[in-house]
């Protein structure tokens, strides 16, 4: 890897480790101006403490920005929130990876539905499956413009159609959520549609 060019390492990563669920993050800067751009190089990191992580990338396209908006405001405020993208958003989610001034909302731009998060400044995306509050936890800077935000997630939104209560016990209708994920090469997405089921074994193996 070291002896390659930047542009073919992140192809060589981006197609194979996928399909890669992607955060749609809301964060806020200066004078409370909304930010929201998606990011696929994301995942859950554990239970306790509940921990996600994030790799946000240099900002290579607008002249004069260091670092991407949203990790900007990440570490300016340490507070940002998470949306999970179902199929029916996952073009708005799109619209907004514009490269957007650091003084224009894209959540505005495209008609993003926000409202008030419970525990943190920045709001979440009012329609989608999943939300999560986060407050930043750790950042880990792999270079001087970008790094690893690794957040905890301090409070879970999920939509009623999908929440319910089996024998006393929480049931997520994950399915049913219809959650996209990024896949190989630019502009291709996965759909949850097609699944299969492997149960989990104990040892010793039985032949
Ligand atoms: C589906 C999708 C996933 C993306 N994932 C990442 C990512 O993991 N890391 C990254 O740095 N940029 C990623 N991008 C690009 C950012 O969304 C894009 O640079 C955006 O303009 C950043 O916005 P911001 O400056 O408002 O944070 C992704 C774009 C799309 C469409």
């Amino acid at each position: 890897m070291a002896e390659l060019d930047p542009a073919t390492r992140y192809k060589l990563l981006v197609n194979t480790v996928h399909p890669r669920p992607i955060a749609w993050i809301v964060s806020t800067g200066s004078g409370g101006m909304v930010n929201a751009a998606p990011y696929s190089f994301f995942n859950a990191m554990g239970g306790t403490p509940p921990l996600v992580a994030i790799g946000i990338g240099a900002d290579d396209v607008r002249a004069g920005e260091a670092r991407k908006d949203s990790l900007r405001n990440i570490l300016d405020t340490e507070e940002f929130t998470i949306a999970l993208v179902g199929e029916d958003q996952a073009e708005a989610m799109v619209l907004t990876a514009a490269d957007a001034p650091a003084d224009a909302s894209e959540a505005k731009a495209v008609g993003v539905a926000l409202v008030p998060s419970s525990l943190v400044a920045p709001p979440r995306i009012a329609d989608a499956p999943v939300a999560f509050e986060c407050r930043l936890w750790r950042f880990v800077e792999t270079h001087d413009r970008g790094g690893i935000v690794i957040g905890e997630v301090l409070a879970t939104h999920i939509d009623d159609r999908f929440v319910g209560d089996e024998d006393g016990r929480l049931r997520i209708d994950a399915p049913a959520m219809k959650l996209v994920g990024r896949a190989h090469g630019a502009g291709w997405y996965w759909r949850g549609s097609d699944r299969t089921k492997i149960d989990r074994v104990r040892w010793p193996l039985e032949d």
